[in-house]
């Protein structure tokens, strides 16, 4: 029987030899998936034999990951704020940044209402992460999540069925109309220029290009929301959006009519402004 080491030396090579980044990580996850182990778990006895049906499995995923998938395409699921999501062809691969955006959007509505029932939409949902993760932080909370592919919604229903409890809502949609009141709006939209998208890793072109592309100044999306979510929140309610790195100013401007009481930009974990907050009157 093929060891494990013997198998992540052999998975390491063929994901390095292909380009892939962090190999030896990617080996090690593939291991644990085929393993049926949390990702270390297999390295604390190197020397152990795999069953020949497990060095298949290893290796298939092994070349999925090879051919450029991202990992969590690979793997079939994704950690969100600690939650495990499904994921692949078809939705967004959820970003460190937008689970900022998620404990932003809890903190601001716990700060404002306190911990009480309220009802939040995550506009431009894709795997429904947002959502997910508000549900978790929010256990009063009812969350809408909306999407406009077809085939991300579906990871979204499946991942509000999972850890919604019952309080997520899942929509096929890509505006506003006939929705609300809201408490709050949280939305991560699409919005790396379009210009940029040919440029941009290759795995990250694995992924849906309706998640990715804002359009020519990358706004497209970001000024529908700013003009159209006012009146899908109710008086005091707010929007809290992520954006661009060097989008915040512009999409504050957005934020600048007379349905917005108050505007603000929060930074991200890098220290850069990539999160905008518009509050309504009333
Ligand atoms: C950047 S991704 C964010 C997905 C998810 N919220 C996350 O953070 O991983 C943007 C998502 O918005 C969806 N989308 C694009 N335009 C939209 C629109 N006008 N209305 C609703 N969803 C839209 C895309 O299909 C994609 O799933």
């Amino acid at each position: 029987m093929t060891s494990r080491a013997e198998l992540l030396s052999r998975g390491r090579e063929l994901l390095e030899s292909a380009g892939s980044q962090e190999p030896e990580a990617c080996a090690q996850w593939l291991l644990a998936s085929a393993l049926g182990m949390g990702r270390l778990e297999p390295l604390a006895e190197p020397g152990a034999g795999v069953s020949p049906a497990a060095e298949r499995t290893f290796m298939r995923l092994a070349r999925k990951k090879a051919s450029g998938l991202p990992l969590s395409y690979v793997l079939g699921w994704h950690d969100f704020m600690g939650l495990r999501l499904k994921v692949g062809p078809g939705v967004l691969v959820p970003r460190p940044e937008t689970e900022e955006l998620t404990e932003l959007c809890a903190r601001l509505l716990k700060g404002q209402r306190g911990a009480g029932p309220a009802d939040i939409l995550d506009f431009c949902a894709g795997s429904g992460c947002v959502a997910a993760g508000l549900a978790a932080l929010l256990p009063l909370a009812r969350v809408t999540a909306v999407e406009k592919s077809a085939r991300a919604l579906r990871y979204a229903e499946t991942n509000a069925a999972a850890h919604g409890g019952g309080r997520i809502r899942a929509l096929l949609g890509d505006n506003f109309r006939g929705l609300g009141p809201f408490d709050a709006i949280a939305a991560n939209p699409p919005y790396i220029p379009a210009g940029v998208i040919p440029g941009l890793d290759q795995e990250v072109l694995k992924e849906p290009r309706v998640a990715l592309d804002g359009g020519g100044d990358g706004l497209k999306v970001v000024r529908m929301i700013a003009a159209d979510a006012p009146a899908a929140l109710r008086p005091g309610g707010f929007l809290a959006m992520e954006v661009c790195d060097g989008q915040a100013p512009a999409a504050l401007e957005l934020l600048s009519g007379p349905a917005w009481a108050e505007r603000a930009a929060y930074k991200d974990f890098n220290g850069k402004d990539r999160f905008v907050y518009g509050r309504t009157n009333g």
